[in-house]
Order: C-alpha cells, then sequence, then structure tokens
C-alpha cells in the first residue's frame, strides 16, 4: 500500500482550495474517464473543473504506480537533476521528490494549457528548495540540449500516435544520461506500446533494468498475457466523493519499463502475478532468465514457505 505521502497530501490540499461544487466535479470526473476509456486522452480536458477532476481523482494513483517504479532505480547516489516528460501536474516530480528531497533540478514538460498552468501554481505553493523548471511545449517536438539523471515518461504514450511515440522515446532517451522510466496503464494495449518502446531502446544500445530479469525477448509476447502490476493506495475523502466510491482504497494496474545507459545487474527472477495461497503452499508466477515459470513452495520447505509468505506481485526473489 503507497500511504497518501507528504507532498501529496500537501498538492491534495492545495487543489482543495480551490474550491469546485461536487456536481461540477462529478460531471468533470465522467469525462475524464469517458476519456480515457475512449483513448481521446488529456487533450479533450478542457476547463479547470477537468483538470481539478484528474488531479483529485487520477494523480494518487499515478503518483503511487510511478512511487513504486522509483524503488527499482539502483541509484548509487540520489540523482541530482530528473526530466518529467507530459508532467500534467507535475506527478512524476513530486514522485521523486518524495522519494528524493534532494532533487537539485526538476524540468517539467507539459503542452496541455490548463495542466501547465495548475502544475506552475501548484510548484510556486509547495516552494521547494528544488529548483523547478516549467517548459510548454510539444513532446514530440522537443529535443533537449542537456541530459538528465533521471527521465520520466508518466501516462504518456498512449495518448500518441505510433510514430509520434517513436520520436518521443528516441528524445527521451537522448536526454537520458543514466536512467529512463515510462509508466503506462496496465492494460494490453499499453504492454504493447512498452514492447515497441523495448525493441527501440534496445536497438540503441539501452540496457533494461526492470522489470525484466534479461534482455531477451519478452516471453509473454507469445501468450495472451501482458506483464503488469499493481498498487494499492488510499482514497481522500474527495477522491471517493468525485469516484462515487465506497471503499477507502484502490488499485492501480499499470505497466512500466526501466532502461539504464549501462549493463546494470538483473534479478533472477520476478513475480508476475499476485502469489496464490493455499493451505499447504504458496504458487507463485515468475518471469526468469529462461522464460516463465510457475514454482509451488510447499509448507515442509519452512524457509522457503516462510519467505514466499512475505512476497508480493511485482517483487524480485
Ligand atoms: C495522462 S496525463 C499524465 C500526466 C502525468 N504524467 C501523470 O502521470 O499523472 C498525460 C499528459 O501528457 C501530456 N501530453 C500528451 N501528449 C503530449 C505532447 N505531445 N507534448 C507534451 N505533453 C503531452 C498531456 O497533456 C497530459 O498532461
Amino acid at each position: 500500500m503507497v500511504a497518501l505521502n507528504i507532498l501529496l497530501t500537501k498538492a491534495l490540499d492545495y487543489i482543495d482550495q480551490e474550491r469546485v461544487a461536487i456536481k461540477k466535479l462529478h460531471k468533470a470526473h465522467d469525462v475524464l474517464s469517458n476519456a480515457y476509456r475512449q483513448k481521446k486522452g488529456t487533450s479533450s480536458l478542457t476547463t479547470s473543473e477537468h483538470i481539478k477532476a484528474y488531479f483529485t481523482a487520477r494523480m494518487p494513483a499515478t503518483f503511487a504506480s510511478i512511487y513504486q517504479c522509483l524503488s527499482e532505480l539502483p541509484f548509487e547516489s540520489p540523482p541530482e537533476t530528473m526530466l518529467d516528460l507530459g508532467a500534467g501536474p507535475g506527478t512524476a516530480t513530486l514522485a521523486a521528490l518524495e522519494k528524493w528531497p534532494s532533487l537539485k533540478v526538476a524540468t517539467l514538460v507539459e503542452q496541455h494549457q490548463l495542466m501547465f498552468d495548475l502544475s506552475c501554481r501548484l510548484f510556486s505553493f509547495l516552494d521547494l528548495p528544488t529548483s523547478i523548471r516549467h517548459l510548454q511545449a510539444d513532446l514530440v517536438k522537443t529535443s533537449f540540449k542537456e541530459s538528465f539523471d533521471l527521465v520520466v515518461l508518466g501516462y504518456v504514450l498512449g495518448e500518441l500516435g505510433k510514430e509520434e511515440q517513436l520520436k518521443v522515446i528516441e528524445n527521451a532517451w537522448n536526454a537520458t544520461s543514466q536512467f529512463f522510466l515510462i509508466v503506462s496503464p496496465g492494460t494490453p494495449f499499453d504492454y504493447d506500446i512498452l514492447m515497441h518502446a523495448r525493441d527501440f531502446l534496445l536497438s540503441k544500445g539501452g540496457f533494461v533494468v526492470a522489470p525484466c530479469p534479461h534482455q531477451k525477448e519478452c516471453p509473454l509476447r507469445e501468450t495472451k498475457d501482458w506483464c503488469h502490476f499493481s498498487v494499492r493506495l488510499n482514497r481522500t475523502k474527495e477522491h471517493q466523493k468525485i469516484k462515487q466510491a465506497s471503499l477507502s482504497y484502490e488499485d492501480e494496474k499499470y505497466a512500466y519499463l526501466l532502461f539504464g545507459k549501462e549493463s546494470t545487474k538483473n534479478p533472477s527472477q520476478r513475480i508476475i502475478k499476485r502469489p496464490i495461497q493455499k493451505s499447504g503452499h504458496v504458487i507463485m508466477d515468475l518471469c526468469t532468465v529462461d522464460g516463465i515459470k510457475r514454482e509451488t513452495i510447499s509448507r515442509k520447505d519452512k524457509e522457503a514457505y516462510k519467505k514466499s509468505l512475505k512476497k508480493e506481485w511485482g517483487e524480485t526473489c
């Protein structure tokens, strides 16, 4: 469970001050849900209520999954610079700052006027010691002269056409000095996009850091299954109200790819489904160097069984 972190809570408090009637927000949330269901993307969000609905009902989940992915980064020392592409309100930047408050410079690139404006207001309110640079630009047409320790593309690729995706990935990769993280919704559609990104980055000499335990073709590609993970997050009261949801938490399914400029040691296996706990054993589906494997850990093997009870979907072992 990703708790509601300090920065995210502050950000949500800030947006709460920009009071919008709940009725308007319900309507805005419907527009938001339809836009994403129909793959219309952020460009169909045209009012400040739509943006507030994104911020309150969607951004905590994208924050949670990006935050979870950041744990996979094998930085020897905390990153100093980051580039947040298709930043929206600045979700990836907030997640990175939550992890590494010492981050010196964050550059946020966003083209949508209302998102851009909200992000500028938010970061000015947060008044952080990190130098925050906002750039309003189209990612497809923007290449960067400088490079960044960490580049993040959070929930953007699905909004672009195939050629645009490759252009944005290329620009992002050229701007990366150490690690490039792509996070997307955990759907078969987005998994497919990530597989093209993976092929492209491997062809550019990049190294897969996570989630794969190898640099080979994804073994799930030939199956009906797809690689994705899940994170549980708390909902705020506002979040619950907007979604008219009764549960105080939600599970966000996501897919991701982490690439490095240099080779790092990959884990030997990763748990690719929620482990199934039976009375005398635990069943785990694993991605390994040798492909997909199902492992059954019996209670008789005391040590391994004890360990397996603590293991979660997405972890390495
Ligand atoms: C689903 S939102 C994700 C926002 C944020 N990264 C997050 O994870 O919460 C996608 C963002 O990418 C931006 N975007 C899409 N295409 C873009 C482009 N060509 N140039 C700049 N920003 C773009 C959208 O305006 C939107 O803010």
